[in-house]
């Protein structure tokens, strides 16, 4: 869980905005509610071109410090901080890159005190042999275990090649299932352009999950809550308060990462609420890690029952109505979730209200693009005990 600059402000990144944004972080509660990565993307560096014709190197002007000094600022606040490179001689935005300089890169980011490393193949190697893809992520992810310092390995190939089936023997703890996502809750236009709203990712999640468990995780892309269509870097219009709340809800059940694409201060009290509600982040940090998946939905697939089991046995449930109009969902423990329990008892988890017990299924009515959330626990029976 943390913040990464990409989403809201792409390459215009520097050490005030991460100090800002990491005062910002305290200031708001994000990192007692647990955000502490701080994240930077693509940007940092001093060159543009070629690695064969540049060394990496921090941007003087953008840190006129060093990264080392962001690092001990990050972590005398408690936080810690991440870094981006990639496999090839350019990034995605054409600084330099990392092709033929893993160890000596790793041993850099080490060096200043990096806690989590985004290395970015751009989908550079989209049409390259799965195997040269494998070798390049590999490289670096044991060129970071012989530093001997903790750092997470984000292995970003856009979900091709089947990352998923073996970045994680390969030492990734996670990596993007698609292209960037765009700050749209359902906007099927993007589709044309590769963009992905919140819906299109889900779906490509559905198949996969089994990937995901715990130190590897399927990485859905950083949250687009708050950027209300402003975004420097994203395509997109914007999405609503609530289409918002069921974005971080679906991410939070598949267990995807939680980085905040949003500028702090432009966050809305809102988009702090949604973003710090503690029993929906206990899901997306539950220790069993078994990610949501689709355990019913209606013939022409506008609504849908997501679940999974919790470490305490309990069952994370969530209604989600893709339609445009409000429309009641009924779940039953028996048929939708085959738990087969006969009694039990619901929290909903937004409006932070128990429900129940019910010995029969549960019916509620679900707004366009909501998401609702509950836990629900088996009881002994509705009376008396
Ligand atoms: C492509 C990634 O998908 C984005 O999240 C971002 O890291 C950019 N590259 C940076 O160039």
């Amino acid at each position: 869980m943390g913040w990464s600059s990409w989403n809201n402000f792409g390459p215009d990144i520097n050490e005030t905005l991460i100090r800002d944004t990491i005062d910002a972080m305290e200031k708001t509660g994000l990192k007692g509610a647990g955000y502490i990565y701080v994240n930077l993307d693509d940007g940092w560096q001093r060159y543009k071109g070629a690695r064969d014709e540049h060394p990496l190197e921090v941007d003087p002007l953008k840190f006129p410090n060093g990264m080392k000094a962001v690092a001990d600022y990050a972590h005398s606040k408690g936080f810690k901080l991440g870094i981006y490179s990639g496999p090839g001689q350019t990034t995605c935005a054409g600084f330099t890159g990392s092709e033929g300089h893993a160890e000596e890169d790793a041993k850099m980011f080490a060096s200043w005190g990096i806690d989590h490393l985004k290395y970015d193949s751009c989908c550079s190697h989209v049409d390259a042999p799965q195997a040269e893809v494998q070798q390049v992520m590999l490289d670096m992810s044991k060129s970071l275990i012989a530093t001997n310092r903790s750092i997470v390995f984000h292995a970003c190939h856009c979900g091709w090649s089947n990352v998923q089936e073996w970045a994680s023997q390969e030492g990734a703890n996670q990596w993007r299932i698609g292209q960037d996502i765009s700050d749209d809750f359902n906007y099927p236009g993007n589709r044309e352009k590769y963009y992905f709203d919140v819906l299109d990712m889900i779906d490509r999640g559905n198949n996969i999950t089994q990937y995901s468990g715990p130190g590897h995780w399927n990485d859905y892309d950083m949250l687009i809550v708050g950027l209300d269509g402003e975004s420097k870097q994203l395509v997109g219009t914007g999405a609503s308060d609530l289409e918002y709340r069921s974005h971080f809800s679906l991410w939070a059940l598949v267990n995807s990462p939680l980085l905040i694409g949003a500028a702090i201060p432009h966050l809305s009290s809102f988009d702090l609420k949604t973003l710090t509600n503690k029993e929906i982040i206990a899901l997306n940090q539950d220790p069993l890690g078994e990610a949501a998946t689709v355990q019913w939905e209606n013939e022409n697939k506008t609504l849908q029952i997501y679940a999974r089991t919790l470490a305490d046995e309990s069952m994370a449930i969530a209604l989600l109505n893709r339609g445009s109009e409000t429309k009641s969902i009924t779940v039953s423990m028996r048929e939708h979730l085959t738990v087969g329990w006969d009694v039990y008892r619901l929290r909903d988890l937004w409006k932070g209200k128990d429900l129940g017990p019910y010995d029969i299924p549960y019916t509620t009515e679900v707004r366009s693009h909501e998401v609702k959330v509950y836990r629900a626990w088996k009881v002994a029976c509705t009376v008396g005990c």
